[in-house]
């Protein structure tokens, strides 16, 4: 029987085990021989009493290395009560070879496991870095998490359904990877950026719950917390309203952070617009200890200050917050750089001085404003910053978030946040509309009859700590509507039934009312185990670059699997 090694503590003296794993550290303290040895069920620490068994016995110890595979048999001792490792499980006995067996050898290491070393080389030998400790318990945190995940829908009634991974574009807002066919030569798959459309059909086909934990793929520029291809917790129900796919959503992600021992408070719900209008962002961070974003734009509208009343004319805004905490001279000369870098104007400070406000240009404020400002900030010490620009409330959302970070006015802590209600459409730099979440996602209103800019979406964004951890909304269940968003975006008839024809056909056919969600599974887990990079719990992620050090993918393939897919390289990669 296989044992596990953390088992094995006092109550197992006198006996014999066989166990195999690596060899993690070896001690040779002259006549004995200690190591530890490790395999996923913990680790142990194993003596070779090489006095005492022979030239030969010694012989094969002297050629142990470690990361070394071996069986060993042996009796299990309880250690002296001055040599008790705390640190380890095992730490209360050790096991005394009597025979071992080299399961196989291994080369010098580049690093041990566990080893800091830079990515790149951790990601080239992935198979010694995921042997590290740390590593190991974070693939299995996301197993013990898409368990649970599997448990909580199962327990709901929903059923997982594996929908094309080699399929056509779905527009999530990223690049797609496309797979070229060799039966249809010049005709694509593309890798699906999520399952939104096989999952509404699903809902056509009267499934009425579906949930999958899901493969993703999308070619957009890397972060953290991107990845070209990562898991989604994806689900769609039938005959429902927002409320309930939010309130099992909600359930679902509680149950996770509690099943790792953290309570989540109660989630807060946010407008977009007021999300925007307090954080600058879509994504607000409730941990941050600075007020959140006033709109002073009306204070300034005649003011003798001649800089804040033209951007006032020229319909810009300028918006404050407040810290609670006096900056020094070369703290405002640096902040008046990190707000230039984001792209806010002459950022100005204003500080409590006694009764009095104190700030470079308060000579250049008249009585009114000072007023206004004293009224509206009723601060005790600390100090204001007031920047204009025509994304006022964004770029002062990002000082205040990068003054939050640096001067670590921040509370510790989760903090869950709804977004619902974005706008249905944004305005694109080219002057056209562009969804804000998908285009399948339903208006609130009549889309025949109303401006479209105007209108709101029944969608619904899950933010813990200034991080979208996943969307969501109600979609349009009826042909004519999904027909008429098409439309509002510009994309002709014959052009949207060549992409999306299958999704309208099902739409036409008695489509129940529906709606879903998905979570970024590793942006999840990430959070949970307090890690910086969703790298961390990926077992082979991609660099920056989307590229696999380890099997050296994307490369380069024959002239012949070309020749059968048609296709020429006209320009190679440098
Ligand atoms: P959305 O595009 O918001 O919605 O994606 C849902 C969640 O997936 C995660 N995510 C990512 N994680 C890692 N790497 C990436 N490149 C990446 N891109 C997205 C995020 C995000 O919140 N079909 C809709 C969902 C729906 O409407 O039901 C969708 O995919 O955590």
């Amino acid at each position: 029987m296989r044992i596990e090694i953390n088992s094995v503590n006092k109550s197992f003296a006198g006996k014999t085990l066989e166990i195999s794993g690596w060899v993690d550290a070896l001690r040779d303290h002259g006549g004995v021989v200690f190591a530890d040895l490790r395999n996923r069920s913990g680790k142990i620490q194993i003596v070779f009493d090489v006095t005492k068994k022979g030239a030969d016995f010694a012989k094969n110890v002297s050629m142990l290395r470690v990361e070394f595979v071996i069986k060993v048999k042996g009796k299990v001792l309880e250690r002296p009560k001055d040599s008790v490792n705390k640190k380890l499980a095992t730490g209360e006995v050790e096991l005394w070879v009597e025979e071992f067996e080299v399961l196989n050898t291994c080369e010098p290491l580049p690093f041990y496991p566990g080893e800091k070393v830079s990515e790149e080389v951790r990601l080239k030998y992935r198979f010694l870095d995921l042997r590290g400790a740390g590593m190991l318990k974070n693939l299995v945190s996301m197993d013990r998490i898409m368990k649970i995940t599997r448990d909580y829908f199962s327990g709901c009634g929903f059923i997982e359904v594996v929908t094309p991974i080699l399929t056509k574009s779905t527009p999530e807002g990223a690049r797609d990877y496309l797979v070229p066919s060799r039966m249809q030569r010049g005709a694509f798959f593309a890798l699906p950026q999520s399952p939104q459309l096989f999952k509404q059909i699903l809902m056509a086909a009267g499934l009425e719950k579906y949930y999958q934990i899901a493969k993703c793929f999308r070619d957009e520029d890397l972060r953290a917390d991107r990845q070209p291809e990562f898991l989604q917790i994806d689900m769609e129900m039938s005959f429902t309203a927002r409320d309930e796919i939010m309130e099992t959503s909600r359930a679902l992600v509680e149950k996770i952070f509690e099943e790792f021992g953290i309570k989540l408070p109660a989630v807060v719900s946010l407008k977009y617009d007021e999300s925007m209008k307090k954080f600058g962002s879509d994504k607000p961070d409730l941990r941050v200890e600075i007020s959140t974003l006033e709109d002073i734009t009306e204070v300034f509208r005649d003011s003798p200050f001649n800089v804040f009343r033209s951007e006032v004319q020229a319909g810009n805004k300028i918006v404050a917050f407040f810290a609670a905490r006096e900056f020094s001279r070369g703290e405002l000369d640096d902040l008046t750089l990190d707000a230039k870098a984001l792209g806010a104007g002459g950022l100005v400070w204003i500080k409590k001085d006694g009764d009095d406000l104190k700030s470079p240009v308060l000579k250049l404020f008249g009585e009114k404003e000072i007023n206004k400002i004293k009224e509206l900030f009723n601060f005790a010490s600390g100090m204001i910053f007031a920047s204009t620009s025509k994304k006022a409330f964004e770029m002062m959302g990002a000082l205040r978030m990068s003054i939050a970070k640096n001067f670590k006015l921040m509370k510790d802590g989760f903090y869950p946040v709804w977004v619902v209600d974005a706008p249905l459409f944004i305005k694109n730099e080219e002057g056209g509309l562009e969804s804000v979440h998908h285009p399948f996602t339903a208006p609130v209103g009549d889309i025949f009859s109303e401006n479209p800019l105007k209108m709101e979406s029944l969608s619904y964004d899950f933010v813990i700590n200034g991080e979208e951890l996943g969307g969501g909304s109600v979609r349009i269940h009826q042909a004519e509507v999904q027909k008429k968003i098409f439309e509002i975006l510009g994309i002709p008839e014959d052009e949207y039934n060549e992409k999306f024809g299958f999704l309208l056909k099902a739409l036409s056919y008695g489509c129940p009312p529906h709606g879903g969600f998905a979570f970024g599974l590793e942006r999840l887990a990430v959070k949970i185990l307090g890690l910086d990079s969703i790298r961390d719990v990926i077992a082979f992620p991609k660099t920056q670059n989307a590229e696999c050090p380890l099997s050296s993918a994307p490369a380069a393939v024959s002239p012949a699997q070309l020749r059968d897919l048609g296709i020429k390289i006209v320009g190679v990669r440098s």
